[in-house]
């Protein structure tokens, strides 16, 4: 049995906003899934959708086993934390931690265990007596998270919880967040604008777009294999380079034709493309897939494309090559060695088994 499950979930706000359109979705018990989008696509919304912040305009909010539609939040069984840390100023920790406890009229003894073993698991002990206003920003996150871990609620819901922490803090409280999990082993549904927080946090990666659920897998099939154009170009950085150009068949082959240069398509994927020969064609490449011919051991000259480099950035581990291939402007990870001059000419290796195409029209995944 899933812990949340929405079904055919739409959200109309007044004023005829469609902020969330027939979302299906089943979030497994334990599992930590991350919902993942640009500003504005409705992740918020579905998150309220869960909580009982907001009623779904149609379709059923499902979690553990009950259907939730007119439940109110706190009947619900879940515990939300924003990224507004909203820790009463004037009261220590330990009385945060413990507020939400007492207004259920728990025993003082066992508010107390409970606060306590929260601040265990969060290394916040020694922050007890302490007022918000003499911790840093990474601490009243911990404290904002130990409110929720206390309440040991059935779905812990996470609203960009972590958007204004600086950028250190923020990828440190991400596998903070992330051991949590392990931990505590609850369900665990987390909304971020950040691709990096849903590769690096998710069991699976649900990517919404304008209201709609684009894709929902594990973080490697969501790489690898995106449905899409949009999901392709969200996650992932630097992102997917994007080529427009056609299909062309020469002597009983298949080639991607840019116009300037023509690169062979593998045999493996060559079947599934087949239908587009002599149309337009949207390829697809990461930025890892293309590699400097010079430092390409084997020769491959029908992979080739030559590039002239525009800007280098060195990385220290690694180098962003910002070319120009044709009509077409790419970005390559070489190795931390590459450093072609500015106004270089170089071949590019392209390496065509990772490589995606695209109905220019539809802009949905063929291969
Ligand atoms: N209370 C509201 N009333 C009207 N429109 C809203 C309301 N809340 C959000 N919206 C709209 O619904 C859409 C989705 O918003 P939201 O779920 O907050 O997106 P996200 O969290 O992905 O940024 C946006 O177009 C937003 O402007
Ligand atoms: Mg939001």
């Amino acid at each position: 049995m899933s812990q949340v499950t929405l079904r055919n979930v739409t959200k109309i706000y007044p004023g005829n906003v469609l902020a969330v359109k027939e979302a299906s979705l089943a979030v497994e018990n334990h599992e930590f899934v991350v919902v993942v989008g640009p500003s504005g696509c409705g992740k918020t919304t579905v998150l309220r959708m869960i909580a009982g912040l907001e009623e779904a305009t149609s379709g059923e909010v499902w979690i553990g086993g009950r259907m939730v539609n007119g439940v109110p939040p706190k009947d619900r069984d879940i515990a939300m934390v924003f990224h507004i840390y909203a820790l009463y100023p004037h009261m220590t920790v330990y009385d945060n931690m413990a507020f939400g406890l007492k207004l259920r009229s728990y025993q003082r003894k066992e508010i107390d265990a409970r606060v306590k073993e929260a601040a265990q698991i969060l290394g916040i002990e020694h922050l007890l007596a302490r007022k918000p206003k003499e911790l840093s920003g990474g601490e009243r996150q911990r404290v904002a998270v130990g409110r929720t871990i206390v309440r040991k609620p059935l779905v812990f819901l996470f609203d960009e919880p972590l958007s204004n922490l600086d950028a250190k803090l923020r990828v440190q409280m991400r596998t903070e967040i992330h051991k949590l999990h392990l931990r505590l082993k609850s369900t665990m549904v987390y909304v971020t604008h950040d691709q990096a927080e849903a590769m690096t946090m998710g069991d699976r990666i649900v990517v919404m777009k304008d209201g709609l659920i684009q894709q929902v897998a594990d973080p490697m099939t969501i790489y690898d294999h995106p449905v899409n154009k949009f999901v392709a170009s969200f996650i992932g950085n630097p992102p997917m380079n994007f080529l427009r150009g056609r299909m062309l068949r020469q002597s009983g082959k298949l080639y991607f034709d840019e116009g300037r240069f023509k690169i062979k398509v593998i045999d493996e994927m060559a079947a599934k493309l087949a239908a587009y020969t002599g149309k337009p064609m949207l390829f697809g490449i990461r930025p890892e897939d293309i590699y400097d011919k010079l430092f390409v051991s084997e020769s491959v000259p029908e992979n080739i494309a030559p590039a002239t480099v525009e800007v280098v950035e060195p990385m220290g581990s690694e180098v962003y090559l910002y070319l120009r291939a044709g009509s077409h402007t790419l970005i390559a990870r070489v190795g931390a060695h590459d450093r072609p001059e500015i106004n270089q000419d170089i071949d590019l290796v392209f390496d065509m088994s990772q490589v995606h195409f695209f109905d220019p029209d539809t802009e949905q995944a063929i291969v």
